[in-house]
């Protein structure tokens, strides 16, 4: 009997506007024999970035091109099923750019593959894209030193909540900002970061100045927009600030873009940087980074929390969650 593989295909082109299911379109293929060196895999979990709508804009010169009709790019996990490479066994599990289908056809050098073991999901979270961001966004750009204050928005994110954790690790103190007040209790019983601010309920640079007396030596930024303008507030920043420019998730469904933040001047008479942040710059360093996390959860000084939702059907819905603060933590599929 033939297989059926069910893909989700790009629909539409989100650019300016926020990103909807009509975006996405179903089709089901008859899967085709394998040729030399390619794997079968079954696809077990996707993961989900907000980086993805940007891709299907073709806005961001690190990906590839997409294409109207091509199966929708996503990170996963997923077992090999059926393999003509010697390099990757039947029933080894690899981490790779499966796609938003049931079934992957890549050859052995498009995947990586990863021990069936505790850490396994954690490969799509603190192991992969979201924690090496973090680790390196906040400990290269961020350059903390014991005592800093560190001010995070989009703190109970994928990213976000591995920012804070990392710097309560460095000794540092942590003050994050996050979308509703169950967000901000997990990040301070949960994440033990010492300040959660409901950035929707009060005045955002007031309640900055507030919990950041002496201003803030590191400004971790995940979303822009408002945030930023109140981070770089004159009293919120203080002399030598490193702002690391992250994300800005707060402008991914707006254009033309939104003039950029009026504070900035401040920047000067605070003698502060600005930079933005690619994780796959570092890749080379990735090793050590994972030994280090992986001791971290170990050792019970760094959690994390996964957004698992479930089936194939869900996966247009599971995405959008994103956009509208309803993931607690990384969000994660599982087919
Ligand atoms: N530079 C890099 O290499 C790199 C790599 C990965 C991710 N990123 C960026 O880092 C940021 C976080 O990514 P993530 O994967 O960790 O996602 P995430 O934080 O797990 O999920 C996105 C969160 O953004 C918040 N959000 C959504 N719309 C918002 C808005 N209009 N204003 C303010 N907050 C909003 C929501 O949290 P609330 O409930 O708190 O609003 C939502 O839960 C994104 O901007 C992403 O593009 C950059």
């Amino acid at each position: 009997m033939t297989e059926i593989n069910r893909q989700w295909l790009i629909n539409g082109n989100p650019a300016g506007r926020s990103v909807k299911l009509l975006d996405f379109k179903r089709l089901d293929q008859e899967l085709v024999k394998l040729k030399d060196e390619e794997l079968r895999i079954k696809v077990e979990y996707l993961e989900f970035t907000p980086s993805l709508k940007g891709q299907m804009e073709n806005q961001l010169d690190y990906a590839a091109p997409t294409t109207h009709g091509q199966v929708m790019r996503g990170r996963g996990i997923g077992e090999v099923i059926e393999s003509k490479s010697p390099k990757v066994k039947v029933g080894s599990k690899v981490k790779a750019y499966l796609g938003w289908q049931d079934f992957a056809t890549l050859k052995s050098s498009q995947v990586n593959v990863v021990d069936n073991d505790k850490f396994l999901l954690a490969h799509l979270g603190p192991l992969g894209s979201s924690g090496m961001t973090a680790y390196f966004g906040f400990l290269k750009a961020g350059k903390p030193h014991e005592g800093n204050t560190v001010l995070i928005s989009g703190a109970a994110g994928a990213v976000g909540s591995m920012v804070g954790q990392i710097a309560k690790i460095k000794g540092c103190y942590v003050v994050g900002t996050a979308g509703t007040d169950e967000k901000c209790n997990w990040l301070i019983k949960k994440a033990k970061i010492d300040a959660a601010i409901n950035y929707k309920t009060v005045d955002l640079t007031d309640k900055i100045s507030r919990n950041c007396p002496d201003g803030a030596n590191i400004i971790f930024d995940n979303v822009g927009g408002e945030f930023l303008n109140s981070a770089l507030e004159l009293k919120n920043l203080a002399i030598g600030a490193r702002v690391v420019l992250c994300g800005a998730i707060s402008r991914y469904e707006t254009f033309p873009y939104p003039p950029g933040p009026t504070n900035y001047f401040n920047l000067i008479l605070r003698r502060a940087n600005m930079q933005g942040i690619l994780s796959p710059d570092y890749a080379s360093e990735f090793p050590q980074a994972v030994e280090d996390i992986k001791g971290w959860i170990d050792d019970g000084k760094f959690i994390y929390r996964e957004d698992i939702q479930n089936g194939f059907e869900n996966i247009p819905s599971a995405f959008l969650r994103l956009f509208s603060g309803q993931n607690k933590g990384k969000q994660l599929i599982k087919l």
